[in-house]
């Protein structure tokens, strides 16, 4: 995600401010910029690229200052841009501000702001941010009342570093739902996102709460709330880690984190599209793509992107009623594809630029026919091709085994679906509402699956030598076996298979014996008795078996290993039962001592065929 970094010091910033920057790199971004204040006037630089870029338009325009803020953007509204990168200022330039979030209501306050004369400069939810300040100080209010005033007005998540040309020596930072701390250090105080930023100056830290504002000189931090303005105390801390640490947020790997975090990812998916307190699905850009007598979906994948499409095939054609094709991107492109007229093709990609999916894209597009995204890389080389692009919002990913996309993916793809079922009149209010209910619970049931580890430990610890696995599933959990094998395969360099259930009997039964353990996902379903049954048939030949299931009574009896979900729809459940696959691999990864972040001979994005 974005990156922020800010210093009220006594000696120049600029530098300091870079280097805060490029100890935030590891977040991924794609653009960024630092302004100072000097001589009353603010001073800014931003460019697109990586800091380097920022660094040679600093060579070329130099600033100081002994008060700044530096931003590394990782976009969500409006393409990577010189515009868009922040800093971003009010129309008369007095204050300047960094943002990391997404304002839910940025679309109303802008309108508002524009009909009060302000002109926008560029394409961001943050600008309306600096517009309001502004808009806030005209009318005589104080700088720090101004920021408070205008934060009340906002909705979403933010995190925020304000600066004022007419009070120079001050920063006023604001966290809410937004990660953002503050740096004690001697004669200078820091404003970051993240530690790591100014983790070489101070290992003193106070970490702002959601609603509260502080407001940063060289010599003092003062607190308060942004609801009443209230005076806070607050203690700071002393941080051990070390910069590397800092930057995985103390997990040993990247892939950890990235599990991790994948309960708040669902909450941004979801926040991105509902309203605060309100039932409405606003999806305006998919009523505006996708007419109601849409009669297929192809979609276009590779790797886990794939898995996350064969069950998006299941979601959509439950939900909406759409018939929905699921291609291997590097297959579709080298066939005859039927793309009717009332179709479309949806390419989903964690990156944006796997060169097979594009490729693919682009065919459907010399077609003439319509063509969609669900890209978590906003302005990547798909998005730029396709009509429609939904984002995942899941931030980067920086661990070559994709998690927390192929959350992010599926999670974007039950709105699509609830929205074209809702446009073709196929859902009723008492399914919809049954649909939210499942979707909202999903956050808080995934935080106690990723609660569970010991368990998965254990199955690391007893199976990690063995050399194959087969991994089975049925119906919308077939695609999560076939994922819970990639995963495995990839990272521990285990062979894996995954198959649908159903087909164990015509063929991979023959490879069962004590040495070759299923793990078999079998949540309450349709066809939960079909799928005991091939367990009993593993048994029968001396398998191991491994359990993912919220019906934990129904294998006691067969096998001590058992991983417990919460109850859930079968329809919902994928989110629920893959996180165990994706734990499961990656401790077993850690056991055989293998290089999980990195694995052998694989890439983050396969830009070529
Ligand atoms: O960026 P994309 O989603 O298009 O990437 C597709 C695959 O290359 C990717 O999912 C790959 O399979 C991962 N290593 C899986 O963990």
């Amino acid at each position: 995600m974005c990156g922020i970094v800010g210093i009220v010091s006594s000696r120049d910033v600029v530098g300091v401010l870079v280097n805060g920057l490029k100890m935030l790199e590891y977040r991924g971004y794609d653009s960024a910029g630092i302004a100072a204040v000097n001589g009353g006037e603010i001073l800014i630089e931003r460019n697109i690229g990586k800091i380097a870029n920022l660094e040679d338009l600093l060579a070329k325009h130099p600033i100081s200052g002994n008060t700044g803020i530096a931003h590394t953007r990782w976009a969500t509204h409006g393409v990577p841009s010189v515009n868009n990168a922040h800093p971003h200022t009010d129309q008369s330039s007095v204050v300047c501000l960094v943002h990391n979030g997404i304002i839910e209501n940025y679309q109303v306050l802008k309108d508002k702001l524009i009909a009060e004369g302000i002109a926008f400069q560029s394409e961001t939810d943050t600008e309306v941010i600096s517009q309001l300040i502004g808009f806030y100080l005209k009318n005589g209010t104080g700088f720090e009342e101004a920021v408070r005033q205008a934060c009340c007005d906002l909705e979403g998540s933010y995190a925020l570093a304000v600066l004022s040309k007419n009070e120079t020596g001050k920063i006023v930072a604001v966290r809410n739902q937004t990660p953002l701390c503050i740096g004690l250090g001697k004669d200078e105080n820091f404003v970051a996102s993240d530690i790591t930023a100014f983790l070489e100056h101070t290992k003193e830290v106070i970490y702002l709460n959601d609603g509260e504002i502080a407001v940063v000189t060289r010599d003092d931090v003062k607190f308060r709330t942004v609801k009443d303005g209230n005076e806070l105390d607050k203690q700071a801390v002393h941080i051990s880690w070390d910069v590397e640490e800092a930057q995985k947020a103390g997990y040993p790997h990247y892939m950890l984190k990235e599990i991790n975090q994948q309960p708040l990812i669902l909450v941004d998916v979801l926040r991105g599209r509902f309203r605060v307190g309100e039932d409405e699905l606003e999806m305006p850009d998919v009523e505006e793509f996708v007419t109601p007598d849409i009669d297929h979906i192809n979609i276009v994948a590779c790797g886990t992107s794939w898995h996350a499409s064969l069950v998006g095939k299941f979601i959509i054609e439950a939900i909406a009623r759409v018939h929905v094709s699921v291609d291997y991107a590097s297959e579709f492109r080298y066939r005859s594809p039927m793309v009717d007229d009332n179709s479309i093709t949806l390419a989903i990609t964690q990156s944006g630029e796997t060169a097979d999916t594009l490729a693919a894209v682009r065919m459907v597009q010399d077609l003439g026919r319509k063509t969609m995204s669900i890209c978590n890389v906003v302005g990547s080389s798909i998005t730029r091709h396709c009509g429609l692009n939904l984002y995942t919002q899941a931030g980067p990913e920086i661990s070559v085994a994709s998690t927390k996309a192929f959350t992010s993916q599926l999670a974007t793809i039950y709105l699509l679906a609830i929205k074209i079922g809702i446009m073709r009149g196929v859902l009723d209010d008492s399914l919809f509402q049954h649909y939210l209910r499942e979707l909202r619970a999903l956050p808080r049931k995934l935080t106690s699956v990723l609660e569970n580890v010991e368990e998965l430990k254990r199955w690391a610890k007893y199976f990690q030598k063995k050399q194959n696995f087969l991994f089975l599933g049925r119906g919308v959990n077939y695609p999560v076996a076939l994922e819970g094998a990639l995963k495995l395969k990839e990272i521990s360099y285990i062979h894996a298979e995954g198959y649908p259930a159903g087909e164990m009997k015509h063929g991979p039964i023959a490879l069962i014996d004590d040495e070759f353990p299923t793990v078999i996902v079998a949540p309450a379903s349709a066809t939960f008795d079909k799928v005991k049954a091939n367990l009993e048939e593993i048994l029968a030949r001396d398998g191991d078996v491994l359990v993912i299931t919220n019906q934990p009574d129904e294998f006691r009896r067969y096998t001590p290993f058992i991983f417990t979900i919460p109850e859930v729809d079968e329809l919902f459940s994928p989110i629920l039962t893959t996180a165990p696959l994706q734990l499961f691999a990656y401790y077993t990864a850690l056991r055989r001592g293998c290089h999980i972040d990195q694995p052998r001979n694989l890439a983050k994005s396969v830009v070529v065929e």
